[in-house]
């Protein structure tokens, strides 16, 4: 019998309309365009309507993903959301409630909690599944609404985040060329307290001192994690590309996690990245955590930069922490 391979056959994104500007962030809190700029790169970013939930951005960049990959939605056999920032903290998970808004029935659905390396981690798991035979045409969507669990009284987290969503279509091939060449994925739980939203959760469930406190917003050590970031992001591409014995010469697009400009170009550096290889999607969305990779995908794919066959190189790191490189081609059709 051949061998099964999964491969990246299609892509599709949600931006919100309501753009909130640096502009509009200086009325709020104590902060200037220009800072917002010269110490993040970011111009603006997207924040979902009142009444639009993960699960509705997530639904229309899945119904984008599943038309650019010509299947029928009735052969998807798996569906998986990264998300932090579920429609519900407990149950149903977001995954149950795309299936649902989509109309796919009878399918197996779940999320999974990564925070910005979610898209990332769904890859390693979506090609386990489809190479072990189990499944053939898996959805995966990395959906955020960020602003959702944000201060906007904190200047040092309100400036970075926004919202929006990713999809794409994993499929099984026999066609070794277009294969995924390789997923790296990793955790330490040890540094747990850099990226928190302390509530609501086991520790501390709904009560009024959650709210008295805002436990229910996003924390971050902002400079510890932006120093590891860049160590960390460099470190796993050296290894997943000495691994796989590809130079970063021979990437055409890398699509690292979109969270701080200075990081990227960080990183870009030290791996000797042209301006041409990277792909910089922060200064109009922000951080979209696990959105943010299938966002700059679907950009690249949009403007018509993403070729069949050419090889895209994911690197990612978000709380857990958690951090994840791939290396795979694209093997959906160009626009
Ligand atoms: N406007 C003006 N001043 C500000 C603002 C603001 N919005 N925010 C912070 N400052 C001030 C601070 O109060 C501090 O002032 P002080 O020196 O008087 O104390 C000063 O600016 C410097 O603060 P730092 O936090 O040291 O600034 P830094 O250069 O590190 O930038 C930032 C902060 C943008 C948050 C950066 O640290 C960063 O991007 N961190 C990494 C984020 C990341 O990668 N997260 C991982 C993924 S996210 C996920 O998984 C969900």
């Amino acid at each position: 019998m051949s061998q099964i391979y999964a491969a990246f056959k299609s892509i599709g994104a949600y931006v919100p309309e309501k753009i909130l500007s640096n502009e509009e962030l200086e009325k709020m809190v104590d902060t200037t365009d220009e800072w917002i700029v010269k110490r993040t790169g970011i111009k603006e970013r997207h924040i979902a309507s009142k009444d639009e939930a993960t699960s509705d951005m997530a639904t229309k960049a899945s119904e984008l993903a599943i038309e650019r990959s010509g299947l029928d939605k009735d052969s998807i056999d798996l569906v998986l959301c990264a998300t932090v920032t579920p429609d519900y903290f407990n149950m149903p998970s977001t995954a149950c409630l795309v299936s649902d808004k989509l109309g796919i029935k009878n399918v197996q659905a779940f999320d999974i909690s990564a925070a910005c390396s979610g898209f990332v981690y769904l890859l390693s798991v979506a090609k386990a599944f489809i190479e072990s035979g189990m499944k053939k045409n898996v959805l995966i969507i990395g959906a955020e609404k960020f602003s959702s669990i944000v201060d906007y009284t904190d200047r040092s987290t309100c400036i970075l985040f926004g919202d929006g969503a990713g999809a794409a279509i994993i499929s099984a091939t026999t066609n070794k060329s277009e294969a995924f060449v390789d997923v790296h994925a990793s955790a330490d739980g040890s540094y747990a307290d850099f990226l928190v939203t302390p509530a609501p959760g086991s520790v501390n469930p709904v009560s009024q001192k959650v709210v008295d406190e805002g436990l229910q917003y996003v924390q971050m050590k902002g400079n510890e994690t932006f120093k590891l970031a860049v160590k960390t992001l460099t470190k796993d591409v050296k290894e997943i590309l000495a691994d796989n014995d590809i130079k970063s010469e021979d990437i055409p697009h890398f699509i690292p996690h979109q969270a701080n400009y200075r990081i990227i170009k960080a990183v870009g550096d030290a791996l000797k990245m042209t301006k041409e290889q990277v792909v910089v999607t922060v200064e109009k969305y922000g951080n979209t955590s696990a959105a943010s990779i299938p966002m700059a995908i679907n950009d690249i794919w949009e403007s018509g930069r993403l070729q069949n066959g050419e090889l895209m190189l994911l690197d990612t790191f978000g709380g857990g922490l958690t951090w994840a490189s791939a290396l795979l081609p694209f093997a959906g059709k160009a626009k």
